[in-house]
């Protein structure tokens, strides 16, 4: 269809307009800016410039003001944009979609194994069977059959929260629309891959060249690009293909092992790749990683290495999860991919803490299908270790989503004049002193960081942590990107988190609105005021790790939301810490939570000391709501309760005994207090039994404690 012409660009002034004609405009412009959204929301396929938009919705907002009572019921004034039409609806993951943790060298497998052991309680010797599959390049998805029906699919997304895309999933001609056979659990949430082949990538990129659209950087983008599209009919033209490997909430399982249900997921008409073993022995599983190496580049498909899981599902449940990540799978990743280029420059970053990190701008080079134009070089010790220069040739590597790194110089190639790097001893951004300190992850290297002493006043800084607090698993605001932050930072609109909810009110006051800005239209502001709007409430462990606070990762957040369960609670700890300073009992109430120590409770009593960053938290709470944290625990006769593990456990390892713990709800710590519920006393129980039994603390047996849970 032909984009019709706009009367905007000659119109009869709105005053001049007879009521009829007033009439039948506003029915035409209602028509036609709703096409307009169709194309801009839900097709990515706009006809017309976002002026060209503004010009059709200033038209109407004219007519309308001259004739209020012919405003129509589906005019674009009464519609939101961001609500009225969007992208893809949120699904939440009934069984959360994880994350695998990675191996590089065969040695980390050996450990993997080990500790598969150790956790157990098993000796060395008694053998466990994984089965190793290949590890698909892909795009991970869930898709939910009810009674045999494909209701439902989603992306992985932050892993509690995925896109619904079920249209597009259904024009993937390989997974089945119902599954066949007469086992089929009433609900069946069938997790996998959706990846593209290498031939059908060439051929797709062929055909985009050809017709002036996007070409994609490698399989896996050109299958997230091609799922991804807003028009399902997009992906039906896009050749998907699918390998199931795993599962979310089943009604039922079919098997008892991880082979098992490959093969019933194969036997319901899903493919699975015929690649998988089942392996009895560590050796048998670097073989297969060593074979598949081999393979690797006639496959066909891309893979990027090979997963590892436990096969037995009773053992998989007594695993459990660390962090984000089962303790029975690994993924033991192929070698990174390598190409050599030159060094045109060292430019320095200043990250959300002050660190400076220097940063080689390379000449682009292709390594594993991306343009690769910047390395980190991590710190000046490094720099210094590797002896690079500006003007250097050096071989850059990139593994998998991993910042690309610089490994090596090629010396043979430096020319007379490379330069050395001096690093700065000033913030190039705000000037303030940059000092040495030991690096705040404890850098296996031994690295250093030099860190800006600006804080507050550094500007680079301010910047960082405003990223940090709209990134996807903090606030996950979107379409708040960071040259958007650069930009209203820059601008003075946003300088604090609070300044980001209240932009939308001073906009509406301002005289330079942002829709009358180059670059900004009205849907794209409507857009991005809605996306803000939908993260007025939020969770509290989103909430404590946007704050930023040093050494406050994603998992230390959870750790201390699900400790406090709410704002206020974590507030009136922090601040009883402030208070009493490093000796009192407040500071070793939040140091007592498993998996908090010291350093992080330094850190929070740093935040909280700070009056600028009280006042933030206050302007920022004046603007959101702060739910408290949900458990996602069964509840158990041991929710709420405060656990101490002491003395050496017979039945269950002090790991797997801690993870059960918390899996039901209790809170693990690690020293005994009036606040403790329980202390479990194994063989040999010393000083923390003592003090259970002058508290006056209940104290359990080992078969005690698993008769209570089990109760
Ligand atoms: S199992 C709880 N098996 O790798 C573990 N993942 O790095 C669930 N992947 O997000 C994942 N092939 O997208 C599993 N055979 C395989 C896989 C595989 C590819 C992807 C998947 C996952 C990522 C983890």
């Amino acid at each position: 269809m032909t984009p019709r012409k706009t009367t905007a660009q000659r119109p009869v002034s709105a005053d001049k307009l007879t009521r009829d004609e007033a009439a039948a405009e506003l029915q035409r412009l209602a028509d036609e800016i709703a096409r307009h959204d169709r194309l801009y929301y839900q097709s990515d396929a706009p006809e017309i410039s976002d002026a060209e938009y503004d010009d059709l919705r200033r038209r109407n907002d004219a007519i309308e003001a001259r004739f209020p009572d012919l405003v129509r019921p589906d005019s674009p004034s009464r519609r939101i944009g961001a609500t009225a039409v969007e992208g893809f609806g949120k699904v939440r993951h009934r069984v959360p979609m994880l994350s695998l943790g990675n191996a590089f060298e065969d040695e980390e497998v050996v450990e993997f194994a080990a500790r598969v052991h150790r956790f157990l309680g098993l000796d060395d010797s008694d053998p466990i069977a994984f089965t190793a599959e290949p590890k698909i390049d892909g795009l991970s998805i869930s898709i939910r059959y009810e009674n045999g029906h494909l209701v439902e699919a989603a992306t992985r997304g932050d892993g509690s929260e995925g896109e619904r895309v079920t249209d597009n999933v259904r024009t993937i001609g390989e997974i089945p629309h119902v599954l066949k056979g007469r086992h089929v659990p009433d609900v069946a949430e069938i997790r996998g891959e959706i990846y593209m082949s290498h031939a059908e990538f060439k051929t797709l990129n062929e055909t985009q060249a050809a017709s002036g659209g996007k070409i994609f950087a490698n399989p896996r983008n050109a299958a997230a690009g091609s799922l991804r599209q807003l028009d399902p009919a997009v992906t039906a033209s896009r050749p998907l293909r699918f390998f199931a490997y795993a599962w979310g909430e089943m009604s039922a399982l079919a098997a008892d092992t991880q082979h098992g249900m490959i093969e019933a997921m194969h036997r319901w008409g899903l493919p699975v790749n015929p690649l998988t073993r089942r392996c009895t022995s560590t050796s048998d599983l670097l073989k297969f990683y060593a074979d598949l190496g081999q393979k690797r580049a006639a496959l066909g498909y891309d893979i990027d290495g090979v997963v590892y899981k436990v096969d037995r599902l009773d053992l998989r449940e007594r695993l459990g999860f660390v962090s984000r990540s089962p303790r029975w799978a690994i993924a033991h990743k192929f070698p990174a991919e390598q190409a050599v280029t030159i060094v045109r420059a060292i430019d320095i970053q200043v990250g959300r803490t002050g660190a400076l990190t220097p940063v080689a701008k390379l000449e682009p080079v292709t390594v594993g299908g991306v343009v690769v134009s910047n390395a980190t070089l991590h710190n000046e010790d490094e720099i210094a270790r590797k002896d690079i220069r500006i003007g250097d040739t050096v071989v850059v590597q990139r593994a998998g989503d991993v910042i690309p790194q610089v490994v090596s110089v090629v010396l043979d190639k430096r020319p007379g004049d490379a330069q050395k790097f001096h690093m700065p001893h000033v913030c190039p951004v705000c000037g303030s002193h940059a000092v040495r300190e030991a690096s705040e992850d404890g850098d296996s290297e031994g690295g250093v960081v030099r860190r800006c002493t600006g804080g507050l006043i550094c500007p680079a800084q301010a910047k960082e942590r405003l990223k940090h607090f709209v990134s996807r698993l903090a606030f996950d605001i979107e379409g708040l990107g960071d040259e958007k932050i650069e930009l209203f930072f820059d601008e003075e609109l946003i300088r604090t988190p609070a300044d980001i909810f209240t932009l939308q009110a001073r906009d509406a006051r301002s005289n330079t609105p942002l829709k009358s800005r180059k670059g900004f239209g009205e849907k794209s502001v409507d857009k991005l005021f809605g996306a803000v709007d939908a993260r007025r409430k939020i969770g509290l462990e989103r909430f404590l790790y946007a704050l930023g606070i040093r050494y406050i990762g994603e998992q230390t957040a959870k750790d201390l939301a699900a400790a406090f369960g709410s704002l206020p609670e974590f507030r009136k700890a922090v601040d009883a810490a402030v208070a009493g300073g490093k000796n009192s009992e407040a500071y070793a109430d939040i140091d007592n939570i498993e998996g908090i120590g010291a350093t992080v409770v330094d850190a929070l009593i740093d935040f909280l000391s700070e009056p600028h960053n009280i006042e933030a938290l206050d302007a920022l709470l004046a603007e959101v709501e702060v739910e408290p944290y949900v458990r996602t625990t069964v509840a158990s006769s041991v929710s709420g309760k405060t656990v101490v593990f002491t003395g050496s456990l017979e039945r269950l390892s002090r790991n797997e005994a801690k993870a059960q713990a918390e899996r039901l709800g209790a809170k693990v710590a690690g020293s005994v207090s009036r606040k403790t519920d329980y202390v479990v006393a194994g063989a040999d129980a010393g000083s923390k039994l003592a003090k259970a039994r002058d508290l006056g603390v209940a104290v359990l047996t080992e078969d005690e404690w698993i008769d209570l849970i089990k109760a």
